[in-house]
């Protein structure tokens, strides 16, 4: 198994993404702390893994509060004595509505730049500072498309994921000389999640067109002319948690289909 006795902790493990990567990196045999805002969703996932034979152990937790995600840490390596992969999915809710740049407040344009590289760093560094001690884990980050394509009417969402993906680089370059790789991942959208349909919505009222025509819009642009499946996001990021990945860090894992050149 590729994940065999890895100590790993998620945060937003109850979301769509989240969910998919704990029971993936459960099946190949990682030890699963779980933690999200609200416990309810975290336990469904922890009670799958759990009954399918895995070990995971659940966690209400904030990860943009510093000294909550630091005493979670220092219960983990207590607990397991260490902490090999750190997987940070956390997501905004949509915005209600979408406002052009030119209409909308300035605090709403910096919600999702100031909430997603708060969480990303702390919840990074928090860990590294616990990896260090053992010359090796790895950190992991994702983030949407947005990040490297001009898209309209998602307000602060573009800068903050093109922000992530920067502090994915940074960290690597501090991290990787204490054997700590920090790789991203950029899924393309997955039909199958509620925060697309949901996105849809806005797009839908704005222009008119239906849940069909939506995904084949957003199918068109890709290679592959469809879009991204859970499976497909969580078994890549089950390959980068893994040591078969040991030469992937600084890096976002580009799983856009083709519709973002390199
Ligand atoms: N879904 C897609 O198609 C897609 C594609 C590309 C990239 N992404 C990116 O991947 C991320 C996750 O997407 P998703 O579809 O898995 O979203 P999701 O289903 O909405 O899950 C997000 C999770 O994050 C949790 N969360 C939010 N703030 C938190 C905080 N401060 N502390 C702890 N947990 C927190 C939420 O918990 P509560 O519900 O309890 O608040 C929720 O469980 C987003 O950044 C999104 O942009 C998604």
């Amino acid at each position: 198994m590729m994940l065999q006795d890895k100590v790993a902790v998620i945060y937003g493990a109850g979301g769509a993404i989240g969910g998919a990567v704990a029971r993936a990196f459960a099946a190949e045999g990682a030890r699963l702390f779980l933690t999200g805002r609200h416990r309810a969703p975290v336990e469904i996932v922890a009670k799958d893994i759990v009954s399918a034979g895995g070990s995971a152990e659940v966690a209400e937790l904030d990860a943009l509060d510093e000294q909550a995600v630091d005493r979670y840490l220092q219960y983990l390596t207590g607990m397991a004595g260490r902490v090999d992969i750190s997987f940070n999915v956390i997501g905004l809710p949509n915005p209600k509505t979408r406002v052009p740049l030119t209409e909308l407040d300035a605090d709403k344009f910096s919600l999702p730049i100031a909430t997603y590289t708060r969480s990303y760093f702390l919840t990074a560094r928090l860990a590294a500072r616990r990896m260090a001690a053992n010359g090796s884990g790895v950190i992991m980050t994702v983030t949407a498309t947005p990040s490297r394509t001009g898209t309209p009417l998602i307000g602060g969402g573009g800068p903050a994921m093109a922000a992530v993906e920067a502090l994915t680089r940074n960290l690597s370059a501090e991290l990787a000389p204490h054997g700590i790789r920090v790789v991203g991942l950029r899924p393309q959208g997955i039909p199958e999640t509620d925060r697309i349909k949901e996105s849809f919505e806005g797009y839908a009222k704005a222009s008119g067109v239906t849940w069909e025509q939506f995904q084949e819009t957003l199918a068109s642009r890709t290679h592959t002319h469809r879009l991204s499946a859970l499976a497909e996001v969580a078994s890549m990021a089950v390959l980068m948690a893994s040591d078969r990945a040991s030469g992937m860090t600084g890096t976002t894992v580009n799983l856009s289909m083709g519709s973002l050149d390199d």
